[in-house]
């Protein structure tokens, strides 16, 4: 299960992105916002933390004017590894490194096209699970 949040900034390259998770049958939980209307990016950052540190979703996908702030809170909880990314090899490689659970997206900043490109690589490359970047991820949440 996926975890959708986005600010106004965000929310209509959301609509792209769920256009294609409804497309390709991936089940998602849209924890807003709903409209255009000026928001808080945190509010949405912290549910999608929140779904994923409870376990009710595995992964996530947020979204803000430049996917900085959204990013940025996300990554301030434990567990959540959120990388934002406007091309796919990052995309990729987030995931077979970092075992990124959160993809950040700027709807100011990354079109359509490209971005849902960049959620479909996201959405289908697995962590890698060598030892180098099990033993790195680990680190990351030393202190
Ligand atoms: C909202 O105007 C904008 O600041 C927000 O979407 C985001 O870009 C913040 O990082």
């Amino acid at each position: 299960m996926i975890a959708l949040g986005c600010d106004h900034g965000g929310y209509e390259l959301m609509q792209e992105v769920i256009a294609y998770l409804d497309k390709n049958g991936f089940e998602y939980k849209n924890l807003g916002c709903n409209n255009t209307e000026a928001t808080d990016y945190p509010i949405y950052a912290k549910k999608v933390a929140r779904a994923i540190q409870s376990g009710e979703c595995d992964k996530g996908i947020i979204i803000c004017g430049t996917g900085i702030g959204i990013s940025i809170t996300a990554n301030r909880f434990k567990g959540i590894r959120a990388a934002l990314c406007g091309d796919c090899f990052s995309a990729e490689a987030t995931r077979q490194h970092n075992d990124a659970n959160v993809l950040a997206m700027g709807g100011r900043v990354t079109g359509p096209g490209l971005a849902v490109k960049i959620v479909d690589t996201f959405l289908h490359t697995e962590f890698s699970h060598g030892e180098r970047h099990i033993n790195r991820v680990r680190q990351m949440d030393e202190d």
